[in-house]
């Protein structure tokens, strides 16, 4: 962990954006964006399986950070880096249409009401990912708390720049192919609640648009 963490640990620039780009070598074809990796199953199942892609992971839970590093290690996977702190301060710090796929995987629910301010996937936080999603780009969601479905639902279907890609009733209720297990979902399953995934995709820029403003520029 001493010499790999280092290596692989992103630090934002002081006064600019970050390039994403820039963190890779050899480099790769697009950079995909995981917040709140856990154990990180996900993210080494991706990498793993795209290693053209460049994989960044954020995550505060150190014990999460240790196994995705131990799992790195083993793997000698190449194409992850990872943001260890609140993923909001990364996306904020990301240029426009810079990733190509994003993926909040089971995000703490907050059930109580008072919190729910403190959920990831918020209005704020869609409009945030809509600038730093290429066009067409995939966002996939996944919870297993009915009450933060139908919140998650509600803000993402309603957002003019994403399309929810369901093909048919009850297709969410299945987990995709491409799409690795992790830790929260099998701990769903076991405790008899059924996850969603949801995927939707950032709609086109009109020409010359970028469908929302940047906020730093
Ligand atoms: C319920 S766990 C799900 C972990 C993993 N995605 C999974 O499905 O197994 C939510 C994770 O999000 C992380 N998290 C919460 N707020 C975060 C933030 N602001 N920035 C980055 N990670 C965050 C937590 O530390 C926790 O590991």
């Amino acid at each position: 962990m001493e010499t790999l963490l280092p290596e692989r640990r992103i630090a934002l620039p002081a006064d600019s954006a970050l390039d994403p780009r820039a963190l890779f070598a050899p480099p790769v074809a697009e950079v995909w964006l995981e917040v709140g990796f856990g154990a990180g199953e996900h993210l080494a199942g991706q990498a793993t399986a795209h290693p053209e892609i460049g994989m960044i992971g954020c995550e505060v839970f150190e014990n999460g950070v240790v196994k995705l590093l131990a799992e790195i290690n083993r793997r000698a996977l190449g194409n992850i880096r990872l943001f260890i702190d609140d993923a909001r301060l990364l996306i904020a710090a990301l240029p426009e249409a810079s990733v190509a796929r994003a993926f909040i995987l089971f995000p703490d629910p907050w059930p109580k009401l008072r919190h729910h301010k403190r959920r990831m996937v918020s209005a704020e936080t869609l409009d945030r990912l809509a600038v730093i999603l290429a066009d067409s780009a995939e966002l996939r969601l996944a919870t297993d708390d009915a009450d933060y479905l139908a919140w998650m639902l509600e803000r993402a279907t309603t957002h003019p720049l994403f399309e929810w890609l369901a093909r048919g009733p009850g297709d969410w209720r299945q987990r995709p192919a491409d799409w690795p297990a992790t830790r929260y979902e099998q701990k769903a399953l076991a405790a008899g609640r059924t996850p969603a995934f949801l995927r939707f995709r950032r709609r086109p820029r009109a020409r010359g648009a970028s469908g929302l403003q940047d906020p730093r520029k």
